[in-house]
């Protein structure tokens, strides 16, 4: 059983890594990015707030976001554990997840980051905005997607840090050599 997060700025392969995690690790991965972008698809009430903020590449109000990831992790699949991608990005998305897993008298094992610098990040969003076209992957959105990272989403980094379940690994690389530190890293982190 595990309980973890997955962290890194826009671009450092968080959901290609959640993907690999969780077939290994047979917990469910829940990208929050994915269920947003799924729902801007089905063109839901909830996609269509989101799209407003995520075609700027603004983070969806925390309003909005702590509410999906509750009914998310209500759901029956998330018994034996889960790994949230791309949540928490705030640290009062922290304090929202820190009241819903005390509700349930449960805990995170560990907490990985990503990371990447901007340089690098930009150069593969650009490749994958030509490959995908992502709404919010051209350059001035790409931009402010890591400035926001910076200013807000390394303040949780650091909360994690503080509670001494933090774990670094280098997301520059082949992706079987990322997933191989990886996987090692989260053995290591649960041994502790
Ligand atoms: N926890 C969150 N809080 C607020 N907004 C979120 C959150 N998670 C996702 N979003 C919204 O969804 C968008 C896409 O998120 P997603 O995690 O897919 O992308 P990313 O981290 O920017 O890049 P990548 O998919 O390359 O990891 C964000 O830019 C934001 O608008
Ligand atoms: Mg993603």
């Amino acid at each position: 059983m595990t309980r973890m997060l997955i962290i890194g700025p826009p671009g450092s392969g968080k959901g290609t890594q959640a993907e690999r995690i969780s077939e290994r690790l047979g917990v469910v991965a829940i990208s929050t990015g994915d269920i947003f972008r799924a729902n801007v698809k089905g063109e839901t009430p909830l996609g269509i707030e989101a799209k407003k903020y995520m075609d700027n590449g603004d983070f969806v109000p925390d309003s909005v976001t702590n509410k999906m990831v509750r009914d998310r992790l209500s759901e029956s699949d998330v018994e034996n554990g889960f790994l949230l991608d791309g949540y928490p990005r705030t640290t009062a998305q922290v304090e929202y997840l820190d009241q819903i897993l005390a509700e349930r008298e449960e805990k995170l094992d560990v907490v990985l980051q990503l990371t990447a610098d901007d340089e690098e990040l930009v150069k593969r969003l650009l490749g994958r905005a030509k490959e995908t076209g992502r709404s919010d992957d051209n350059e001035a959105v790409i931009r402010h997607r890591l400035d926001l990272y910076h200013e807000q989403t390394e303040a949780v980094v650091a909360k994690y840090a503080e509670r001494g379940i933090l774990t670094q690994v280098d997301g520059i690389g082949g992706i079987d050599e990322v997933t191989d530190r990886v996987l090692l890293a989260i053995e290591a982190a649960k041994a502790v």
